[in-house]
């Protein structure tokens, strides 16, 4: 992963270059980076604030796992960011579900993972990884205040130690080898009792907005699919995709 990389200082988005890109097979395991991004795209159709001092960034895999395993795959690539941002920074970041990275409850890093399908298989899969390296806090936090799942902005440069983004993208990538080693053979349950190991959502209470509505109660564990349980009084529920709204302390 990460051999062959594409650097622009501006483009619209990484990950709508990266999927473009992916059908071909030569693209198996490419990087898209870009200093900036106008048009960077968030989960559930948001947008994503890049400017200039962040690291934005697209991979595109042509993975030989099986479509059961596309929704733990940006939960376990958020495991390998956490991995890489200890290693580097030294400190680790919680996992908010499905796969947000924070620190003391602040956004760091967010994922998103576009797949392509060809009759039932992985054609192919993009994941964009958004990293709050060294961007303006205030500036982000003004023009997100008030949109949806938007719950404050911290940057890793605010963190003491200096370490050069070069770095922290290839301990990722190393990491995110591993990961996908573990997913291709299908070795799953450490990813997932790693992950929730890190995460600040498990064993808490959460209020969560899917596509069914709200949804609210203890969150149990999650899933071999990475799906959240989530159960109140006698009723158990399966969330695939969703936005937590709220976390219990
Ligand atoms: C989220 O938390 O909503 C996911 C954010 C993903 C942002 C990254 S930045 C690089 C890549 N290109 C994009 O347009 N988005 C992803």
């Amino acid at each position: 992963i990460g051999k062959k990389a594409y650097y622009f200082d501006s483009l619209d988005s990484t990950q709508s270059q990266a999927v473009k890109m992916s059908e071909d097979p030569i693209n198996d395991g490419t990087i898209i980076i870009a200093a900036k991004q106008t048009e960077g795209k968030g989960r559930l159709g948001r947008k994503w604030i890049s400017p200039k001092g962040g690291i934005w960034f697209s991979i595109i895999l042509q993975p030989k796992f099986d479509i059961s395993i596309t929704t733990l795959f940006p939960i376990a690539s958020s495991l390998a960011l956490s991995y890489a941002i200890e290693k580097t920074f030294k400190i680790t970041p919680e996992l908010k579900w499905p796969n947000d990275l924070t620190i003391k409850g602040k956004k760091v890093a967010g994922m998103l993972v576009d797949v392509s399908l060809e009759s039932n298989k992985i054609e192919s899969l993009v994941l964009g990884v958004g990293i709050n390296f060294d961007v303006d806090v205030k500036q982000i936090e003004k023009t997100l205040k008030g949109t949806p799942n938007f719950y404050g902005v911290v940057s890793l440069s605010e963190q003491k130690k200096k370490v050069k983004p070069r770095i922290l993208v290839q301990t990722f990538l190393a990491e995110l080898e591993k990961i996908y080693e573990l997913l291709n053979t299908k070795q799953t349950k450490d990813i997932i009792s790693e992950w929730t190991k890190r995460s600040s959502t498990i064993g808490k209470k959460v209020e969560l907005n899917t596509i069914e509505g709200k949804i609210k109660g203890d969150a149990i564990k999650i899933d071999d699919d990475g799906a959240l349980i989530v159960s109140e009084k006698n009723k158990t529920s399966k969330v695939i995709a969703g936005d937590i709204i709220y976390l219990s302390k």
